[in-house]
């Protein structure tokens, strides 16, 4: 096993996003790949483009404008599914992928597809034949990988392989596989196919987190011969997850004398700048605790511990926040820095932004640059955040004022304007009341959008230090059409912020097009 060299797959906007609530538009999309590209990742995986027209937009506009990561798409071993993926690619030319996918387990053959043996290799055949009319660089996923009867596995590997893939991903799809085993597993695997032991085709290991052991099970894998691990920053993705990016490559890189000689190509100091992107463009927020990236990674609070660390830094603290970019935060702005300071920050950060969304931002940042002694990076990111999920909005708030308190009924007033296209501006007010302030200016945008949502989840976290703090909110709402939709809004007044954010998914919803949610199942 000479190839030393791990390839990492992200799939944080294909598995990352199929978890609920975790949807994003296609501004979103892209800002991630773009970062994903500044991360180094070796592949994108960026969507699933049969399943929707707004999956096959994120697909084929990530392989237009993403230079350097090989982008995929994932399909079904079904002619029209390899198709979309095919055309959806093609911009990224000779680094584009398709990822085709057949289960393979007992289970799922009997229960899922009621085919046998012979009739899934066909399949599979048919499908890695197909694919490959349209590129050269095709993956093969054995769906439900782990449950499958080994000497099975080894035969589709073998049968996947002479039809052209050069890629045979093995996922554990219900996170089934313990470490030991699933090593044995890619170790037979890696020993059977003569294609993976002379390196013609690469083993790659896709792991679900539900018992908690997707990056051991990658790890175990990697030591086994896989030399591609599919992973999500923040770990984020069905169910309990996939398994996280940055536990991954760091785990290979500090523990280097136990891994040994295995490399990624990631720029580990882009990672905690990813993650947060990521956690905010998905609206699912990283546990303080998590490792490497979440709040209190690098937070020593035991008194021996500071003193051990001032004294020596590696007696308790075995990776360098800096490493994976903690601490990297530039002076804050504030309400004198002018358009020109804001625009080269937000450049700085990373963000592409036309002249116009600089200037709605800037118009943001003037308005909290009023109350605020001090604009911090993480600040202006919300307010992008903000311009990003704008979708051609349809519904805006100019004001909300509520009288509440434990003596009294709470109750808004919420005046919104509303946007048609060639039509004039209309403003419109109406009063709501609720079990508290929230509660009743939600109501109140209800009567005025007439919309129906059903508050899923609601998160409020100041976005920066200090009493006069931004506060964000993210709410995900079901409105009754399938996925539930995310909003996000910003204000240094919480009930402006989740007004906004409330808004902002009625407007999401208002238009989004409608998901084919057939495909989706079939996963
Ligand atoms: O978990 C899984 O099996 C998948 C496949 C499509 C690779 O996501
Ligand atoms: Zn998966």
């Amino acid at each position: 096993m000479k190839n030393q060299r791990i390839t990492i797959f992200d799939t944080t906007l294909r598995d990352g996003e199929q978890c609920p609530g975790a949807s994003m538009n296609l501004r979103e999309k892209l800002e991630v790949a773009r970062q994903l590209a500044r991360l180094k990742v070796d592949v994108i995986e960026a969507g699933f483009p049969v399943i929707s027209e707004g999956d096959y937009a994120a697909v084929h506009t990530i392989a237009n404008e993403i230079r350097g990561p090989i982008i995929a798409g994932l399909a079904r071993c079904v002619p029209r599914d390899i198709e979309a993926a095919g055309k959806a690619i093609q911009p990224a030319g000779k680094k584009g992928r398709i990822h085709v996918f057949l289960a393979t387990s007992k289970i799922h053959r009997e229960f899922k597809l009621g085919k046998a043996e012979d009739e899934i290799v066909r399949l599979a055949v048919k499908g890695v034949t197909q694919a490959k009319s349209f590129t050269d660089d095709v993956e093969f996923s054995p769906e439900d990988g782990s449950r499958t009867e080994p000497d099975f596995l080894v035969r589709v590997c073998q049968e996947v392989v002479a039809a052209g893939a050069t890629t045979v991903n093995i996922p554990d799809t219900v996170g089934w596989a313990v470490p030991s085993e699933f090593e044995d597993l890619i170790r037979h695997l890696h020993d059977s196919v003569p294609a993976f032991k002379s390196g013609k085709a690469l083993i790659s290991v896709h792991c679900h987190n539900d018992l908690g052991l997707a990056v051991a099970n990658s790890l175990a894998a990697i030591r086994a011969g896989a030399r591609q691990v599919e992973c999500t920053i923040n770990g984020i993705g069905e169910r309990a997850g996939n398994a996280a990016l940055e536990e991954i490559v760091m785990a290979l890189k500090t523990r280097a004398d136990a891994f040994k000689g295995f490399k990624t190509g990631i720029k580990t100091k882009e990672i905690v700048k990813t993650s947060r992107l990521v956690s905010r463009m998905s609206g699912l927020g990283v546990q303080r605790s998590k490792a490497i990236v979440g709040e209190n990674a690098f937070a020593h609070s035991s008194g021996i511990h500071q003193d051990g660390i001032l004294k020596k830094r590696e007696t308790y603290e075995i990776v360098d926040p800096q490493e994976v970019g903690w601490g990297q935060t530039e002076l804050p702005l504030t309400k004198h820095s002018g358009r020109a300071a804001v625009a080269a920050r937000l450049k700085h950060l990373g963000f592409k932004m036309s002249d116009e969304d600089v200037s709605a931002i800037f118009a943001r940042f003037k308005e909290i640059g009023d109350k605020k002694k001090f604009v911090y990076d993480d600040d202006l990111s919300a307010l992008v955040d903000g311009q990003l999920t704008e979708v051609s909005e349809t519904w805006s708030l100019e004001y909300v004022s509520v009288t509440t308190g434990n003596q009294s009924i709470p109750t808004a007033t919420v005046r919104l304007s509303r946007s048609k296209p060639n039509k004039k501006k209309e403003n419109l007010e109406d009063a709501g009341v609720g079990d508290g302030p929230v509660d009743a200016a939600l109501k109140a945008i209800d009567r005025l959008t007439k919309t129906h949502g059903i508050l899923k989840d609601y998160n409020l976290r100041a976005v920066s230090q200090g009493k006069d703090a931004l506060g964000e909110v993210v709410v995900k709402v079901d409105f009754g059409k399938g996925d539930w939709i995310t909003g996000r809004g910003a204000s240094t007044d919480i009930i402006v912020a989740s007004a906004r954010a409330y808004l902002n998914a009625v407007n999401r919803f208002l238009a989004s097009p409608t998901r084919k949610k057939a495909s989706k199942k079939a996963i």
